[in-house]
């Protein structure tokens, strides 16, 4: 359906101008109970929108809309497993994979927690086998080394849940991840790891990425240059794959290909198979824990009234951001180093998924839809973009994430990260009028004169908005809820945008140029090109020929 043609819709356009302009000072000042009324808890995270540009007006009106555009009914279509993926004519069942409950979920009128079931436990029991030491290399050492090799969906969750729960590395095992087709990427890593003690998971739904099979290629021939057999090969490799004809043909042994599903979309995959890595390096009992974190926010999600729902409230207010007061991206800022792959795993999950132009129909959406997502972990960021978010010509949705309890108690580090956490969206909103900047400037010292010129240029305009969300420790299944309630807050935008967040063809036509590219590269043929790209391919063969 047309959004834009809802009761809703038309009130939140004219509240845009009127509610959506209030100043967040005066919000606070009118109201006392506005920071309770804006927060909201669930699955061990607790989320602050009360600095956001919402009014309970704007809230009101926002709910309706969710009503208004099916996000309810569109939600329990997702979870009853119908292919609300319509463009490629799939269910959408992530939230199976962090599940126990038979006959909870049916694809094609079966119920895939068997299926589900039989590769968590093929899973645990090769985890244990390596991890334990029992599973060894063909030379008889522990394989202590895990290469995954990888990109997209295939990689970024893995390597950020991996890094996120460093605390929880068991001792002694080592994680790499290779992604770029870029030939110093695998380049980088072999040099550092022993063929004996190495294991190498070969992660792509499909199977057929040009990246990650020349990468997986590379690796295999590497593998034997070190005095590795055929034979060895099954000891060192495994796949993480939907496409077991394809790993069949790369030659990896059934028994080590570790399936999953086609309602299982790329970038929401690191809960099956493909979050083998993750488990090889914390174990799987920590990996069941994510799933548990998870789920919990699949439960809230799928239970609780709109109005206490976390996905729910947060990808509403994403959304009146975004698209009513015009704000082009999103900057997710996570105060933790561990969470420092975070900002590049959400850009993945909401770009690839939102970043679209049509609705289910086919029709061209008239209005602003995904975000650009971009971030660092705080306080990084803090010395190199925040400038333009405090006095950019632009206005753009901070959202700040920190654990009050850090796994690195050192000295008073984490007091003076939190102080940060919090003074950020603080500055962000209250900002400096230029008679406050200029009262300062004369309190330091300055002449009328001084102060007047320097004044502008130290004002802040304030009232630039931010979502804070707070969780003890990150835990997984702290990191499970949290991961989760992103996808469920992109779910809920897609659907109030009309949008299939499930496919990505953006992603093909790039894909299919470079092939006739790759054969001039090669010498092996030549194409038409427009004029550009035709110039930069002789430009590259003549700096080739030098
Ligand atoms: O970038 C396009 C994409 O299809 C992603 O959606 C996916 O996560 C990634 O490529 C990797 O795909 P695969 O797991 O099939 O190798």
């Amino acid at each position: 359906m047309d959004p834009t043609k809802t009761k809703a819709w038309e009130d939140l356009s004219a509240l845009s101008s009127t509610d959506g302009q209030a100043r967040l000072r005066d919000l606070f000042a009118e109201d006392e109970d506005r920071f309770e009324q804006l927060s909201f808890e669930a699955a061990g995270l607790f989320l602050d929108a009360s600095k956001t540009r919402v009014t309970h007006r704007a809230m009101d009106a926002l709910f309706a809309l969710a009503g208004e555009t099916g996000v309810e009914e569109r939600r329990r279509r997702m979870f009853a497993g119908e292919a609300i993926n319509e463009t490629e004519g799939r269910a959408v069942l992530h939230v199976a994979l962090r599940d126990n409950r038979h006959g909870k979920y049916s694809v094609d009128g079966k119920d895939p927690m068997p299926e589900i079931e039989a590769v968590r436990e093929r899973m645990k029991s090769f985890t244990d086998a390596v991890t334990s030491g029992e599973r060894k290399g063909a030379t008889g050492k522990p394989l202590t080394t895990v290469v995954n090799i990888g990109i997209g969906g295939s990689d970024l969750g893995p390597v950020m849940v991996t890094e996120a729960l460093r605390p929880y590395h068991i001792d002694g095992r080592e994680v790499h991840f290779v992604s770029n087709v870029d030939g110093t990427h695998l380049s980088e890593v072999l040099r550092r790891i022993d063929p004996e003690r190495t294991l190498f998971t070969i992660a792509s739904k499909t199977f057929t990425t040009q990246e990650t099979m020349t990468n997986a290629r590379s690796a295999r021939d590497w593998f034997l240059k070190q005095g590795g057999s055929e034979a060895d090969i099954a000891k060192h490799f495994v796949a993480l794959s939907t496409n077991h004809q394809a790993t069949a043909e790369f030659g990896i042994d059934p028994e080590n290909v570790f399936g999953f599903w086609d309602w299982v979309g790329g970038r929401y995959s690191l809960w099956s198979a493909i979050g083998l890595p993750i488990a090889l390096t914390v174990g799987w009992d920590s990996f069941e824990d994510l799933l548990s974190g998870a789920h919990a926010m699949d439960r809230h999600f799928e239970e609780a009234p709109l109005r206490e729902n976390l996905p729910i409230v947060m990808g509403l207010v994403g959304l009146w951001h975004r698209t009513f007061l015009d704000m082009p991206a999103v900057a997710v800022l996570p105060y933790d180093q561990s969470l420092s792959r975070l900002p590049a795993y959400l850009q993945q999950a909401d770009m690839e998924s939102n970043g679209k132009g049509r609705r289910l129909d086919g029709s061209k959406v008239t209005y602003e839809t995904g975000p650009i997502v971009f971030g660092e972990p705080g306080t990084n960021g803090q010395h190199a973009f925040y400038q333009l978010i405090h006095q950019g010509t632009t206005e753009i949705l901070c959202e700040f994430i920190a654990p009050a309890i850090s796994h690195n108690p050192l000295g008073d580090h984490h007091e003076k990260l939190l102080a940060n956490f919090l003074a950020q969206p603080e500055a962000l909103m209250v900002g400096v009028t230029e008679d406050e900047a200029r009262a300062q400037l004369k309190e330091q010292g300055a002449s009328d004169e001084e102060a007047d010129r320097l004044a502008p240029h130290k004002a802040f305009p304030g009232n630039r908005p931010s979502v804070s969300i707070l969780m003890q420790k990150l835990t997984p299944q702290t990191l499970g809820a949290l991961i989760a309630l992103y996808e469920h807050k992109i779910f809920v935008q897609g659907a109030v945008w009309g949008v299939n967040s499930y496919d990505q063809f953006g992603v093909e036509l790039g894909k299919v140029l470079a092939k006739p590219i790759l054969a001039e590269l090669k010498g092996e043929a030549d194409a038409e090109h427009d004029r550009s790209t035709s110039g930069l391919i002789a430009r590259i063969r003549s700096l080739r020929a030098d």
